[in-house]
């Protein structure tokens, strides 16, 4: 037994813990005691030479000085981590410092023109509703009485999801072209009174340059109730028109063809630029067009299950990135997508 001075290696166990000052002399005290080679791996390869009786007794004594050195271990590694952590805490709550500034997020600008005009229709009364942006070809077309041979049903204008992807009903699905498909979507699900704005992304498959982006956002609006009249489309546009782009704004209405409306027109308001005057970015006109609308065409009514006698309503879309490029001058649309924190700061 005297090969195992046991008081000795435990004097000199706490001597050395007591000194230990860093992680790294932490990690070198546990090679020497519990490492491969270190003091509890000699120990246990000594026991051999010892009678089974001796054996035991020494057995246990090895066992509770490695629980010990353990314990020692876990204690500091706590204590050294705490230390650390303190005097890293106290360099970051030094009063004497400079306070750290918090950089502030901003909205896109085309998420906050979105909020801007549907909280403008949302105060008339309108609801916001979203529709899925993979869509049917019946809603995004058929449903709208957008004939079959209509040139935008070409798949060069619309992004068809491969022929053999189809839904439930063995439908083709497309990616949606404009947010009209969300009227047939809502008036197939509920009965009128209805007065809903529908902000989305819609996608056409256009080269992409300053005005133009596969990808897009539309708001759509409209409203179907008993009486409809046009004079109503009317004055809900020139209201959302005066609170967009101020209380001076000129509006004139153009007819115009749409498949979904009836009569259908495309609307101007004058140029926010040169007030009517004539400038480079209403070329000269004083007027710039910022969306389509009309009356509900009967056939929609129908596709949807309404009695067209019995009820009218009048629908209209815009697209966003042109209102917010026309309201804040900005000429290029590739601009919204570039994520160039320059230009995102200024909104
Ligand atoms: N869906 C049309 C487009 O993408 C925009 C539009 C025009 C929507 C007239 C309407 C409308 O609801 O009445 O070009």
């Amino acid at each position: 037994m005297s090969d195992f001075n046991f008081d000795a290696i435990e004097k000199n166990l706490e001597e050395e813990y007591k000194a230990i000052d860093s992680l790294d002399a932490l990690e070198g005290f546990r090679l020497r005691y519990l490492g491969r080679k270190g003091i509890i791996a000699q120990l246990t390869s000594a026991l051999p030479n010892f009678s089974l009786e001796e054996r035991k007794v020494l057995g246990r004594r090895i066992n509770s000085l490695k629980e010990k050195i353990e314990d020692f271990l876990k204690a500091k590694e706590a204590e050294l981590k705490e230390a650390l952590r303190l005097e890293k805490a106290k360099a970051v709550f030094d009063p004497g410092l400079p306070g750290i500034v918090q950089l502030r997020g901003y909205l896109h600008p085309i998420t906050k023109m979105i909020e801007e005009i549907c909280d403008v229709f949302v105060r008339m009364g309108f609801s916001v509703v979203e529709g899925p942006e993979i869509e049917t070809e019946y809603n995004n077309f058929t449903g709208l009485n957008i004939a079959l041979e209509h040139p935008s049903r070409d798949v060069f204008d619309t992004f068809y999801i491969k022929s053999h992807i189809l839904n439930s009903k063995s439908e083709k699905l497309l990616l949606r072209s404009h947010t009209s498909p969300v009227q047939v979507r809502v008036m197939k699900a509920k009965k009128p009174p209805l007065a809903v704005v529908v902000p989305g992304k819609v996608y056409r498959p256009d080269a992409v340059d300053a005005s133009h982006s596969f990808m897009f956002h539309q708001i759509e609006g409209f409203l179907v109730d008993k009486k409809v009249r046009f004079s109503d489309l009317k004055g809900v546009l020139y209201h959302f028109a005066k609170n967009i782009f101020g209380q001076k704004i000129k509006m004139r209405f153009r007819p115009h063809y749409f498949p979904f409306t009836e009569p259908s027109a495309e609307v101007d308001i004058s140029c926010i630029i040169c007030q009517g005057r004539g400038c480079s970015v209403c070329s000269q006109k004083g007027w710039l067009e910022i969306l389509g609308c009309g009356m509900i065409h009967p056939q929609v009514f129908r596709n949807v299950g309404y009695e067209p006698s019995e009820v009218k309503g009048f629908a209209f879309g815009m697209g966003v990135e042109r209102i917010v490029m026309l309201k804040y001058g900005i000429n290029d649309i590739r601009l919204f997508f570039e994520n160039d924190l320059r230009f995102l700061e200024q909104f």
